[in-house]
């Protein structure tokens, strides 16, 4: 595997990590919104990643199949997991054509995935065809709310936008509503909660580092050449802007979780 792959999925791990109080948040959340009696759940996630709604849940014994087609991903997952994989099963596989047999998993987990599939009916369908009668679907997302990295990307959009290039914000929110949607025409009663806010700090340094990496998906259907014309400027501009580039910023994050149960 290239090991520009490898490194810009270790940056990704990076950049999105959560606290450990707050990823055990979460796992706690998703636990609780189980509810599975007598048996032992197993947990299907979608698109993966480097594992950091797994791991926790893989730290309190679930049995979890971590499901991403992108294998220079699930190397660092498999990384971060080694002494705990006992219960784990990679799949290296496409979301919209997960090979399990019908209703075999009592969670499936989907966190940041859905904008990346313009076809995500063919993954929601899969990811209800697997489920378990009684089995749910737990849908998680992030909302971060930062101003001067705001700040950064709209210069970053600009930017690009100068050279021709439209780039696309607010997929993923608009995705979240259609997917909801999705579910209600379903029957299914998808239940919303807040399941933790928290702070950051993040100097504007690491934010430029991260879009140079390209780690936020709006970013990433931007020709390269462009990108690579458009981020010493943008470098220039917060220099002249905002100064000192090592003084951090809050950046205040929380994080979403919406349970569906099947009948
Ligand atoms: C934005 S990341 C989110 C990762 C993880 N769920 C998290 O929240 O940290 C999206 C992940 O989905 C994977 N992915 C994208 N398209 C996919 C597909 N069609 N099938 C399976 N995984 C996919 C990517 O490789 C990436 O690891």
């Amino acid at each position: 595997m290239s090991s520009a792959l490898t490194r810009v999925a270790y940056a990704y791990d990076r950049l999105r990590a959560y606290p450990p109080e707050v990823a055990g948040r979460i796992a706690t959340a998703m636990a609780n919104a189980l509810q599975v009696k007598g048996e032992e759940p197993l947990l299907l996630e979608l698109g993966v990643g480097t594992g950091r709604i797994a791991l926790p849940l893989i730290a309190r014994g679930y049995p979890y199949l971590a499901l991403d087609n992108n294998p220079a991903m699930l190397e660092v997952f498999r990384q971060k997991a080694a002494g705990v994989m006992r219960k784990v099963r990679l799949l290296e596989a496409d979301a919209r054509d997960i090979p399990l047999p019908g209703e075999s998993v009592h969670g499936v987990i989907v966190v940041h995935l859905w904008h990346l599939l313009p076809d995500w009916p063919r993954a929601l369908a899969e990811a209800l065809r697997v489920l378990k009668p009684g089995g749910v679907l737990l849908e998680g997302w992030d909302r971060v709310e930062a101003e001067v990295e705001w700040r950064l990307q709209e210069r970053w959009r600009a930017l690009v936008e100068a050279e021709g290039f439209r780039v696309e914000r607010g997929l993923h929110q608009r995705r979240l509503a259609e997917v909801e949607e999705a579910l209600k025409r379903l029957g299914l009663k998808p239940k919303v909660r807040q399941v933790v806010a928290w702070r950051e700090m993040r100097t504007p340094r690491e934010a430029l580092e991260a879009l140079g990496e390209r780690l936020y998906s709006f970013t990433q259907a931007v020709p390269e050449a462009v990108h690579q014309r458009v981020m010493p400027r943008l470098w220039a501009w917060a220099e002249g802007e905002l100064g000192d580039l090592d003084r951090p910023f809050p950046v205040e994050k929380s994080f979403y979780l919406r349970a569906s149960r099947l009948g």
